[in-house]
């Protein structure tokens, strides 16, 4: 986009308006009005989300499947609404198909130790990217150590993009599984995803999505995607900690075992054996975050209440403009170039370490992360320990990346 373009965009979301919905981006960090550009680690959450958690607690809180009484079907009439929410932002068929997790790790890990623990075998091959999440990385070599699974990885280009030609050199015929981040964190690479389901399709094989980094940046529709899984979680989508998301397609969690047992995933149980409760409740053993689901549907609903074509704009203009500046820094390289980009920019300065960086522009408001992002093998693909990564939700502002770009410029004279 060039930055014309990304003005005018800028200019047209009534970004303070927004802003006035998170209440602690109005803090101050250090004496200085907060910059927070760290929302790839997680976001910040607006009133209707916080009013949302504090309502549940004061005024609702019970478990949930378990009473008769008033309290708990009030609670569980409000964790299924935030599943219903939950199928409609994902544009899944049916409720059956949204299980709730902790978040996109335990997603995976649940995908790794039923799905693939009980349907691939030795030799089978799995394939992911090279920028992948540890998240995405580590539950499929534990597989391999448990099944003999082979764990293959898909280069990226210099600019940091899995291209189509690239995962097709790597398909074979014993390709089970692709599993691939929607949108790379460390990077902001979006990846070719209807394309990876294409290809992946050409050989039989499944394929799971990575979409923490991507949900709260476009729309999502996982029948149009056709992929088998898709995991993310609400803590990148303006929603609370340790909740989140797996949408599997029915006819594959049908037939998978439950991953942990325990109350609320049983029909009936005696010693001589269990009958299993029916999806999605399947997979959702013991007491859930149920005012995390609850306080996830209201982090949609806020989004849903937004012009989200407008906040994508405004999301992709601030990130053009932030590269442009960036350009502009002499001695400064930007780690991840690929064309279709979300919301990161990941970057090096000579001569400087990211994490004294990250320190000095603490000192000046501006919250962003250094190190590898649980990301190393594709530091290690780009040779280097880490980078200095800012990145940004709809309610950042130009303004606020103008004083980035100066308190760096201070960092940068203060380590010379
Ligand atoms: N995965 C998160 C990040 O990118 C925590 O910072």
């Amino acid at each position: 986009m060039s930055s014309g373009a990304a003005e005018a965009y800028i200019s047209h979301f009534d970004v303070q308006r927004v802003r006035a919905d998170f209440p602690l981006l109005s803090t101050r960090i250090n004496q200085h009005p907060l910059v927070y550009f760290d929302n790839a680690a997680t976001t910040q959450k607006p009133l209707s989300v916080i009013e949302c958690l504090r309502h549940y607690y004061a005024e609702d809180n019970a478990n949930i499947h378990r009473g008769v009484h008033t309290l708990s079907q009030r609670a569980t009439s409000a964790f299924e609404r935030a599943r219903e929410i939950v199928r409609q932002f994902l544009g899944a068929k049916e409720g059956a198909e949204i299980i709730f997790t902790r978040g996109t790790t335990e997603a995976i890990n649940l995908v790794a130790q039923s799905y693939a623990r009980t349907q691939l075998k030795a030799g089978d091959e799995i394939l992911i990217g090279e920028a992948e999440h540890h998240a995405n990385i580590v539950p499929w070599q534990i597989l391999g150590s448990q099944i003999g699974t082979i764990l293959k990885v898909v280069p990226v280009n210099d600019a940091g993009e899995i291209t189509p030609s690239a995962l097709a050199a790597a398909l074979t015929n014993r390709t089970r599984l692709c599993a691939f981040g929607h949108v790379s964190n460390a990077l902001g690479s979006i990846n070719p995803v209807a394309e990876i389901v294409r290809l992946a399709r050409s050989v039989g094989a499944k394929v799971l999505v990575d979409g923490a980094q991507a949900v709260a940046h476009a729309p999502v529709d996982v029948q149009s995607l056709d992929c088998d899984f898709y995991a993310f979680s609400g803590h990148k989508l303006f929603g609370p900690t340790g909740i989140g998301v797996l949408y599997g397609k029915r006819e594959l969690l049908e037939e998978m075992p439950p991953y942990q047992g325990g109350g609320d995933m049983i029909k009936t149980v005696s010693f001589s054996g269990t009958e299993y409760a029916d999806l999605p409740h399947k997979f959702e053993a013991g007491t859930p975050h149920i005012a995390g689901a609850i306080g996830l549907g209201a982090a949609i609903q806020y989004l849903d209440g937004l012009d989200r074509r407008g906040a994508l704009r405004h999301e992709d203009a601030l990130l053009a403009y932030a590269t442009e500046q960036a350009r502009g820094v002499s001695g400064l390289r930007i780690i991840g170039t690929a064309r279709d980009k979300a919301a990161v920019l990941s970057f090096l300065i000579d001569g400087t370490h990211p994490q004294d960086l990250g320190v000095l522009l603490d000192n000046q408001g501006v919250a962003i992360r250094t190190g590898h992002h649980c990301a190393m093998p594709v530091m290690q693909r780009f040779g280097i320990p880490g980078t200095a990564r800012a990145s940004f939700a709809f309610y950042n502002t130009r303004e606020e990346i103008d004083y980035f770009f100066t308190a760096l410029e201070k960092a940068r004279q203060m380590l010379a």
